[in-house]
């Protein structure tokens, strides 16, 4: 027989691979489902070293997802390869959150459903390319509606702008008003930013100028905005001075020490007394050190790297706070905040280099020490420092600070936004329906499906809040059929509500590319029938699909508990 394969080469389809890859995206949307929205449920992840993690953050699960699907070996000691169909899901939620730092979950929850109602139809013989091209028809048709939903915003309305912060951040159980502390702590930070920085906010990168700290317990109600910094540093000797008020601060780039300083090659002791002698001259290096920074009239000095104990001594007695190891990151902010320029060395700081802030204070919050770096003058940076709960939630709610902080500079950068709470997709959903009945046939059916899957984010939002699903959806959808675009149903207040008028909205571009992104993940998968692996590795197991069934359960890439998970016998 003629072999069309290399030596341990194997197929992982009989030209059916859609299946498979219809059975692992339609369980990954229906796991994920439960996590969507300010209600949605937390997951456990539990890694192969035993760390636990709890989240509800879409990025966090499709990445564990990826990862725990590769186990490298199966039980025949056989190197094993990830399900490719997952890598290219997970890949393409990867590159969602790297440009949205959001919308994953609806990414996930979308691409199921577009999968699940596509089953569907491929049951009633309708050919997966008819469906393919419906799709896309449709999405084009969604992105049409969408243009034309999206409202103008205006930069200066902050009621607005705290309202798209707020709809990002309604996450991790965040009850309204702790939601609406930490939407204002954003656009506070955010505008602060914006207006010291001369290209606007087209220009700038939040990331580098908006530092997030979070510090477990308290109350998230106690996060604030600070103009300025907080550094996870400790003053490293007991004679510096605890607080600088008017702080005059040098930045300073490189070592504050002996050992390091570029003009020391080689010295060569041959007796006692030249001990003396060398030490004496290590003294006057750091006494310089210390002259210039006192001389240029610097009371606070952050070096970036280390700082001679003795000079530390020098500058306590003098009452100058020397704050050591900033980290890099941190550093430039610190530049950016107080308007310093930074020293290359220490021997190269001029006066004109020093910074300005109201205090420069040491405290002790929890039983940590941080160095607060306040009353900025014209801040291009400055830190949001949240409070509340275990280390574990303040951590996601890190997650999502940065999320808002991302959707608000995409919408400001748009200058458009649509309502949220899944009151888009059913604007979108309702139009669709009607456009398709100007086609006839399957290419019909097949828009009507994408218009349905739309449905899927609605419907998780209410299951979140545990109401009559059908009851509400019916509602929904008879006030959009009266034109109000914006209905929808707020989980938090548990109620029918206007998504412009609550101010429930979202960046344009986050429904641009979660529509694309699904869409194109789901049309080419279909498109996909077989996959060759080569050489010895097996390609684990596989999910278990009937021939009939659209049911696809669990298992499909879930093992049985207690199981590893896998995939299922192997071809
Ligand atoms: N108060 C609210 N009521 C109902 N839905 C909301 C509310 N606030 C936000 N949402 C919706 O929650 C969804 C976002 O949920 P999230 O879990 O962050 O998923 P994603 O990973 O897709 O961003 C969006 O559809 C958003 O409009
Ligand atoms: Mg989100």
């Amino acid at each position: 027989m003629m072999r069309t394969l290399s030596a341990g080469a194997k197929q992982m389809g009989k030209n059916d691979l859609w299946k498979y890859s219809m059975a692992a995206v339609a369980s990954v949307g229906e796991m994920l489902k439960t996590s969507l929205g300010p209600l949605g449920a937390y997951k456990v992840l539990v890694d192969y070293l035993e760390d636990i993690k709890v989240t509800s953050r879409g990025v966090k699960i499709l990445e564990y997802l990826l990862e725990d699907y590769s186990p490298k070996y199966d039980k025949n000691y056989k190197p094993v390869r990830a399900n490719p169909i997952l890598k290219i899901l997970v890949e393409g939620g990867l590159s969602i959150h790297k440009n949205l730092k959001d919308g994953v979950i609806s990414y996930a929850v979308l691409s199921g459903a577009l999968m699940e109602k596509a089953a569907k139809l491929i049951n009633e013989k309708i050919h997966v390319n008819t469906i393919v091209k419906g799709y896309k028809m449709a999405l084009n048709w969604a992105l049409e509606e969408l243009a034309d939903i999206a409202v103008k915003i205006t930069p200066s309305d902050r009621e607005t702008l705290t309202g798209i912060a707020r709809t990002t951040l309604a996450k991790s159980y965040l009850g309204p008003s702790s939601a609406q502390t930490l939407a204002e702590c954003i656009v506070d930070a955010y505008t602060t930013v914006v207006e010291n920085t001369s290209t606007g906010f087209r220009g700038f990168e939040p990331e580098k100028a908006i530092q997030i700290v979070v510090k477990a317990g308290g109350y998230t109600l106690d996060s604030r905005f600070i103009k300025g910094l907080v550094l996870e540093n400790r003053l490293k000797h007991s004679l510096l001075p605890k607080k600088i008020v008017d702080a005059k601060i040098a930045l300073i780039d490189d070592h504050m020490d002996v050992k390091r300083t570029k003009w020391w090659h080689e010295i060569k002791i041959s007796n006692a007394a030249d001990i003396g002698v060398f030490k004496k001259e290590e003294e006057m290096i750091l006494e310089r050190m210390f002259e210039n920074v006192r001389n240029k009239g610097a009371n606070v000095v952050f070096c970036k790297k280390g700082i001679n104990d003795k000079l530390l001594y020098l500058f306590g007695r003098a009452g100058i706070m020397a704050v050591r190891d900033i980290n890099a990151a941190d550093f430039e902010m610190l530049a950016a905040a107080t308007s310093s320029k930074i020293a290359p060395t220490p021997d190269e700081l001029q006066e004109s280099d020093l910074g300005y802030a109201e205090v420069v204070e040491e405290r002790i919050i929890g039983a940590e020490n941080w160095v607060f770096v306040e009353g900025c003058r014209k801040p291009k940076a400055v830190s949001i420092m949240i409070r509340g709960g275990a280390y574990m939630f303040a951590d996601e709610l890190k997650h999502v600070v940065k999320s808002a902080i991302t959707a608000l500079h995409q919408a400001l950068i748009e200058e458009r936004v649509v309502p949220g709470a899944g009151a888009v997709e059913l604007e979108i959903s309702k139009r669709l329906r009607k456009r398709a009945l100007s086609i006839g046939g399957k290419l019909q059916l097949a828009i009507q499906a994408y218009a349905e899957s739309l449905e899927a984010i609605p419907k998780a939002l209410l299951e979140s809040a545990g109401v009559d699903v059908l009851e509400k959806l019916a509602t929904l959808n008879a006030l959009h059929k009266n034109g109000e675009l914006g209905a929808c149903f707020d989980v938090l207040s548990r109620k029918l509500t206007d998504a412009y008028r609550e101010k429930l909205l979202e960046p344009y571009s986050r429904h641009v590319i979660i529509l694309k992104s699904s869409t194109e993940l789901v049309t080419q998968l279909m498109r996909i029938d077989n996959a060759f692996l080569a050489g010895r590795r097996s390609w684990g197991e596989l999910p278990k699909v009937s021939e009939q069934s659209t049911e696809y359960s669990r298992h499909a890439i879930i093992g049985e508990p207690g199981s590893y998970p896998t995939y299922g016998e192997p071809y």
